[in-house]
């Protein structure tokens, strides 16, 4: 979305970028297709998310993520074992992980240098994990509980669409 000023994290947009994701889940074009297009909202809107993108449980493997859709640069991490980097942490775990510097983070993989921070943000379904949402950034520390708010409705909101699969 084009904003005119600076970038604001208020309410109202965060409102209104929830509602567009809204729209897209309705849509009957595919489970792939649309967390791209929720993906591309999230980076199109929010200029400090520079890697957007799902990785999800793979049901054929014990414990083992697999990445989705994505916007960014392409990544050597397409299966990430539960424990392994701030991803597998957060699969483990089926918590939220906030690392405000990565160079501080022992147990983190690498995408790209040019990354300084990353949220990780389970998907659930009650204690299952279905997968996660991850975001990379290369401003160091930008994440705050408007991104969190935001980010968790997100996964909220696609749990549906993954466990249905389209
Ligand atoms: N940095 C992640 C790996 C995935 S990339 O960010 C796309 C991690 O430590 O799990």
């Amino acid at each position: 979305m084009k904003v005119d000023g600076p970038f604001m994290k208020t309410p109202s947009l965060r409102g209104d970028v929830l509602s567009r994701i809204g729209a897209i889940l309705q849509k009957d074009e595919g489970l792939d297709s649309k967390l791209l297009s929720v993906c591309k909202v999230l980076s199109g809107t929010v200029p400090h998310y520079d890697w957007v993108g799902f990785y999800l449980v793979d049901p054929e493997k014990d414990r083992e993520l697999v990445l989705g859709p994505f916007v960014g640069a392409p990544t050597e991490h397409v299966r990430i074992p539960f424990g392994k980097g701030i991803c597998g942490q957060a699969a483990a775990t089926g918590m939220l992980f906030l690392v405000p510097d990565v160079l501080k983070e022992g147990n983190y993989l690498s995408c790209s240098p040019d990354v300084r921070s990353e949220i990780v943000v389970p998907i659930l379904d009650g204690d299952r994990v279905l997968g996660e949402l991850d975001i990379d950034s290369h401003m160091m520390d930008p994440f705050d509980g408007w991104d969190r708010e935001l980010l968790g409705s997100v996964c909220h909101m696609v749990g549906p669409s993954i466990i249905l699969g389209k």
